[in-house]
């Protein structure tokens, strides 16, 4: 296991999972990945199976869960969640509204990104800080990406705003931890002014794991 519960505090409960999990999908979910190829008709059920081992976690009832606005998950109404799956893995990690804002979470192969995608996913300053990072044995290009996926995962479902990524600086330290500083407005949420993320990582069993929680 990837250890992505560590990075998050006790309210988040994160469910993950290596191995496919066939349950049934509700109407509304089976009618959003019906045409789906069957790997993303495993990854989106794996999910849901997540899904519902987090909310009775939580000690609510089941409940579908369907791609909204933007692919953004429509929760029940008592949660905030987030949802990420890579090859071999899938995960869910929710929290009660009533404990927290929002949640990303992201998890990919501990690979270097594909040719040209890490100078179109960076800032220079980003790809300065890959020195100071080189000696920790992970592919450091993935895991700047990793973070900025979750924290888009944690930003569109307050915000409704799109945010590119070079709309954000990512400051990675090796003790697991970033910090994500938005060029762009800020959002006001709630009476909370969101202007940066502060984020944490690992990187295990050939998967690197990011989380954000606001
Ligand atoms: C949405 C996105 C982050 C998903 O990441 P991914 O690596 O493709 O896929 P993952 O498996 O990790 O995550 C998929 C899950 O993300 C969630 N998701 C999709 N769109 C989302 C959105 N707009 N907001 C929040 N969560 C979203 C969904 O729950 C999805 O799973 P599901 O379809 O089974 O419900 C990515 O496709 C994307 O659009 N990125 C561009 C925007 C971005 O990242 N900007 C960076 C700003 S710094």
């Amino acid at each position: 296991m990837t250890g992505l519960q560590a990075l998050l505090p006790s309210s988040v409960v994160c469910v993950e999972t290596t191995t496919d999990r066939d349950i049934e999908l509700y109407p509304q979910e089976r009618a959003a990945i019906e045409r789906a190829v069957p790997k993303r008709q495993a990854e989106f059920t794996t999910a849901r199976w997540c899904v519902r081992q987090a909310l009775s976690r939580l000690g609510l009832p089941a409940a579908a869960v369907v791609p909204q606005e933007r692919g953004a998950p429509g929760w029940p109404p008592p949660v905030v969640g987030s949802i990420t799956h890579c090859p071999g893995f899938r995960a869910a990690a929710l929290a009660l509204r009533a404990d927290v804002l929002s949640v990303g979470i992201d998890a990919e192969p501990n690979e270097p990104l594909p040719v040209g995608v890490y100078e179109a996913v960076s800032c220079a300053r980003e790809r300065a800080d890959r020195v100071r990072l080189g000696h920790l044995g992970v592919a450091w290009d993935r895991l700047l990406f990793s973070a900025k996926e979750s924290v888009y995962k944690a930003w569109y479902p307050i915000t409704h705003r799109s945010l590119d990524f070079t709309d954000v600086v990512v400051r990675i330290e090796p003790d697991g931890t970033f910090e994500a500083r938005q060029l762009v407005a800020p959002a006001r949420v709630n009476g909370t002014t969101l202007s940066g993320f502060s984020g944490r990582w690992a990187a295990r069993g050939g998967l690197i794991v990011t989380a954000v929680v606001v």
